[in-house]
């Protein structure tokens, strides 16, 4: 038997679900790959570290954070290294980067996987922080030292869109992508249409814990953009960035806008779209735009949605329902267990 030993940086949300869906299949991965996948570090910002190479028990690792807030300093394997450190010293095979998004610059991840590519290790990143910023030279380093770099959380959590578009649509070109991939804005924009005030949807949302504190990376537009950006670059080599991208939020729409287009017999959503020219020039734009009721865009039930337009198999759209978090780390599992297909 074979250990797989995963480094995680960050153990929030998306970390903790991981944690869970690993311990639900650990043995059936180990019966199917032969490999017995152990968390052997974690780090986080402010609650200190966990190392240990026989492999961290996690629901312990979880119930340290839930009930104590942070990790045991009295534990024997308690750690003071910071996520640089681990990522430069550990001896794991995949690292996870699960670290809190930097939007404007995509760091301190980007250092992370580069670091670790350079050592040769597999990375998979929930971040698309560096994928929106650094993602052709993130590609070409893990290319060149024969490893695994996926990310299929980054865009609709852990809804196959790279994945699918890496196994079933090989030698498909693919020259415009549109969607809805901010629920957040959706959430707004649908309670709108309802006519619920702004400031009773800010406050749900908030207490519904899918609102942060802050919306305005959502209302500004530039959460769709850093994933329209991430698409753009990953499935049209692109090589752009978030700032290249023309960005419109939703600040600026109104009820009376709402109402106007309900009167046209649409409604209003933020459209992320982006296509690539006969020169192979790709441009992505995001903006409020209005959808015919009853298009598949207007689903009330929808998270987000992607269509994909490819040569060879036409439009393909993928849509998302319910934002579990679960979604998110099976995005980061299912990545994970790619790499040990990918190396068996
Ligand atoms: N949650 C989702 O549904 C979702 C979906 C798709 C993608 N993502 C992406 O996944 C990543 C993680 O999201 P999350 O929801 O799990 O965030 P989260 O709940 O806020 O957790 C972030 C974790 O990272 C830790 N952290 C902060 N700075 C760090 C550093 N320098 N090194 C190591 N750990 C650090 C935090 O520790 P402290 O608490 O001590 O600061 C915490 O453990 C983000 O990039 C996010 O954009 C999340």
């Amino acid at each position: 038997m074979k250990q797989f030993s995963v480094a995680m940086l960050g153990y929030g949300i998306a970390g903790k679900a991981f944690a869970r869906i690993l311990n639900q299949t650990h043995d059936e991965i180990m019966k199917n790959t032969g490999y017995d996948v152990r968390v052997v570090a974690i780090t986080t910002g402010s609650r200190g570290s966990l190392y240990c190479m026989d492999g961290i028990d996690l629901k312990e690792a979880t119930r340290q954070l839930e009930e104590e807030g942070e990790f045991d300093p009295e534990s024997p394997i308690f750690s003071t290294m910071n996520s640089m450190e681990v990522v430069e010293t550990v001896d794991y095979d995949a690292v996870l980067e699960l670290t809190p998004l930097n939007i404007f610059t995509g760091l301190p991840a980007a250092d992370h996987i580069r670091k670790a590519l350079n050592r040769g290790k597999h990375v998979v990143s929930a971040n698309k922080g560096p994928l929106a910023w650094y993602y052709r030279e993130l590609r070409d380093l893990a290319k060149e030292k024969g490893v695994c770099f996926f990310f299929e959380t980054t865009v609709m959590a852990g809804t196959p869109v790279f994945n699918m578009a890496d196994n079933c649509l090989q030698y498909c070109k693919i020259d415009k992508v549109e969607g809805i991939f901010n629920a957040t804005t959706n959430y707004i924009l649908k309670e709108m249409t309802k006519g619920v005030p702004m400031d009773e949807i800010m406050r749900a949302g908030r207490e519904g814990g899918f609102m942060e504190a802050d919306a305005s990376m959502d209302t500004k537009g530039w959460d769709a953009a850093a994933k329209l950006t991430v698409l753009l670059n990953v499935l049209m080599d692109a090589g752009i960035t978030p700032d290249m991208i023309d960005r419109t939020g939703i600040e600026e729409v109104t009820p009376e806008d709402i109402e106007a287009a309900a009167s046209r017999g649409n409604v209003i959503k933020l459209l992320c779209s982006g296509t690539m020219d006969e020169n192979g020039k790709v441009t992505g734009k995001v903006a409020p735009g209005e959808v015919p009721v009853g298009d598949v865009f207007t689903d009330e039930n929808l998270v987000a949605v992607l269509s994909l337009y490819t040569d060879l198999m036409g439009k393909l759209t993928i849509l998302q329902y319910g934002l579990e978090t679960t979604q998110t780390g099976y995005g980061v599992f299912i990545d994970t267990v790619r790499i040990l297909d990918n190396i068996k």
